[in-house]
């Protein structure tokens, strides 16, 4: 296997049944199976879906033999990962032999992406659905009932669902994840979420906080804000006030960054010469009938500009803005008007919940992650320290095809700023082997990028082309087969002995350790996480600790994946 399991995109959960946490008391006519793969991202939308179900009287069950409804929430990222649902689905539909009254649901990336195809061809479901529709699944279900197919992949700009409540879904209790926004406007070349996932927008602030509370009210220790490019989160509104100010629970009066040193290389559109083609290949797209389907306007190419670095003046800007005198820009009664949040005032909102409550994030973009992002990080303990930051190609030829829009200099200076502002953070990424016309030495440039950087892990991937991508139009394939793996194995080689290291470096060391729950290998241990997002197993011992309580553990010993302590 050779993506590794991170809690971002955990290989071990790819399947994974819906159980919910809770015993849930009520009465239920029908019970429906929910099967996620993919993406967090996916995990979390399968906890809305499930509760969008459970008020139209559906209970849940994790027994495939109960179910009257089967849904598998899917992905498209890769070709393997939608040739496993396919092969699920086909099972199901032996169980629809079995029992006609059983409804079988494709939800999610490839229900976008195939749409009607899974109805007409195939055969194989009663109900598509893609993202940004499952609200309409209980009528779905209605019609699905009387006979009709069921389908709804119309993509929305405004959908975040952000007044829903998510049933956990298999939780421990302790950690959650919480969507921040959704969809994504990078159009990266071999990615095809832009387009299974539409356009990028921002949930609502109070939404988001008064979610992260209720699970803390609820006993939970840890959330995990969620978004395809967090660093773009932008949200403009109303919030509650007190006394014609902001509420403070909504907006903590934020510390100003003090770093001057924020002299970057260039981001490559900035210096791009060949942008003017790229973007007028990408309206072509957006123009095709596949694009025009997706998007009402022409897509611009990397327009988070609001969100580029901190120039002094933007600094200055940021201080000014209402986040010091705690004003906004209107009020009414209860309420302020014009309020600007970014993804660094959001951080500090949900940090300010509780000193006991973690708060990780992910993922984050290269071009995109800001010194106000890593100083709100440095100021809080309770704000984890470790950035997902996607790698993707070390070279700059690769990463130029790949519409990237960063230089692996920029990259480095990233790097480099996140030790500088807090030495010890973890540092993950994304990693693609044999992208279109990759060379040897391009291969090894993004080995030598790997040594630089030190990654405590990475999701390892060889490319796999997807329908109807930038890179699919534009690029041969032409990577063979058996380089593509070889050079995957080269990156995975080198980031075990990177994981090693970095592991090693820990011995010795007292980490403080929330404890997630038994571990998988012994009840007689406990498993947690450091700050740095490490697994750290150590033993129960007779000591009178419980899951979700925070306690200091020595390391004494490693592997490559894992700390033991005591
Ligand atoms: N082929 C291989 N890997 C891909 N990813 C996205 N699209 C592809 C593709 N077509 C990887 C990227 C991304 C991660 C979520 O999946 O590394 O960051
Ligand atoms: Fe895909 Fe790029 Fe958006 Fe990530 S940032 S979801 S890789 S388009």
């Amino acid at each position: 296997m050779f993506e590794v399991a991170t809690k971002v995109h955990d290989e071990r959960r790819q399947g994974e049944a819906f159980a919910p946490t809770i015993a849930d008391e009520k009465e239920y006519k029908r019970r429906f199976y929910i099967e996620s793969y993919g993406c967090s991202m996916n995990f979390s939308d399968s906890e809305i879906v499930a509760s969008i179900l459970s008020k139209e009287g559906f209970g849940a069950t994790p027994h495939l033999q109960e179910a009257d409804l089967i849904l598998v929430n899917t992905c498209s990222i890769r070709e393997k990962a939608e040739q496993t649902v396919r092969k699920r689905l086909t099972e199901f539909r032996k169980l629809k032999h079995k029992k006609p009254s059983l409804l079988v649901g494709v939800l999610g990336c490839m229900a976008e992406r195939l749409k009607s195809k899974f109805l007409e061809e195939e055969k194989l479901v009663d109900l598509v659905v893609g993202p940004d529709a499952y609200r309409s699944l209980p009528g779905l279900i209605l019609d699905a009932d009387d006979g009709q197919k069921g389908i709804n992949v119309l993509l929305s700009r405004e959908e975040t669902y952000a007044d829903i409540s998510p049933v956990r879904i298999n939780s421990n209790g302790i950690t959650a994840f919480v969507s921040i926004m959704r969809g994504c406007n990078n159009m990266c070349s071999f990615c095809v979420v832009p387009f299974t996932r539409g356009r990028e927008r921002s949930r609502d602030p109070e939404s988001i906080i008064n979610e992260c509370r209720d699970l803390f009210n609820a006993g939970y220790k840890e959330v995990t804000l969620l978004g395809q490019n967090v660093d773009s989160y932008y949200w403009t509104g109303t919030l509650p006030s007190k006394e014609g100010k902001i509420d403070a629970q909504f907006w903590p009066p934020l510390t100003p960054p003090t770093g001057e040193n924020n002299t970057q290389p260039l981001l490559m559109q900035d210096a791009d010469s060949n942008s003017d083609t790229l973007k007028s290949e990408v309206s072509e797209i957006l123009s095709s009938p596949v694009g025009r389907e997706y998007y009402a306007q022409p897509l611009l190419i990397n327009n988070s500009g609001k969100n580029k670095d901190t120039s002094k003046s933007e600094v200055s800007a940021w201080l000014s803005f209402p986040v010091g005198g705690n004003q906004g820009l209107g009020t009414q009664s209860g309420m302020v008007a014009g309020v600007a949040v970014t993804f660094a005032s959001l951080l500090e909102m949900v940090a300010q919940i509780s000193p006991e409550l973690r708060v990780r994030f992910s993922t984050s973009h290269p071009k995109d992650i800001i010194d106000e992002v890593l100083f709100t990080m440095a100021k809080y303990d309770n704000i984890c320290k470790y950035i997902h930051l996607p790698l993707q190609s070390g070279s700059n030829r690769i990463l130029q095809l790949m519409n990237r829009s960063y230089t692996r200099e920029w990259y480095i200076a990233k790097v480099n700023r996140i030790r500088e502002i807090m030495p010890g953070c973890g540092i993950s990424a994304d990693i693609i082997a044999g992208f279109c016309t990759e060379t040897e030495e391009d291969h090894q440039t993004t080995l030598r990028m790997m040594e630089y950087s030190k990654y405590d892990m990475s999701y390892m991937f060889f490319y796999s082309e997807r329908p109807g991508t930038l890179a699919e139009r534009r690029y041969d394939d032409d990577i063979p087969e058996e380089i593509k793996k070889r050079r995957l194995q080269e990156i995975v080689d080198l980031q075990n002995k990177l994981s090693q290291q970095s592991n090693k470096e820990d011995l010795g060391k007292t980490f403080t350790v929330l404890i997630e729950g038994d571990s998988k290998k012994s009840k007689r241990d406990w498993m947690g996480r450091t700050s740095n997002n490490k697994v750290v197993v150590f033993p129960k011992n007779g000591f009178n600790f419980k899951k979700g309580e925070y306690v200091m553990v020595k390391v004494n010993d490693c592997t490559q994946a894992t700390l033991l302590g005591e």
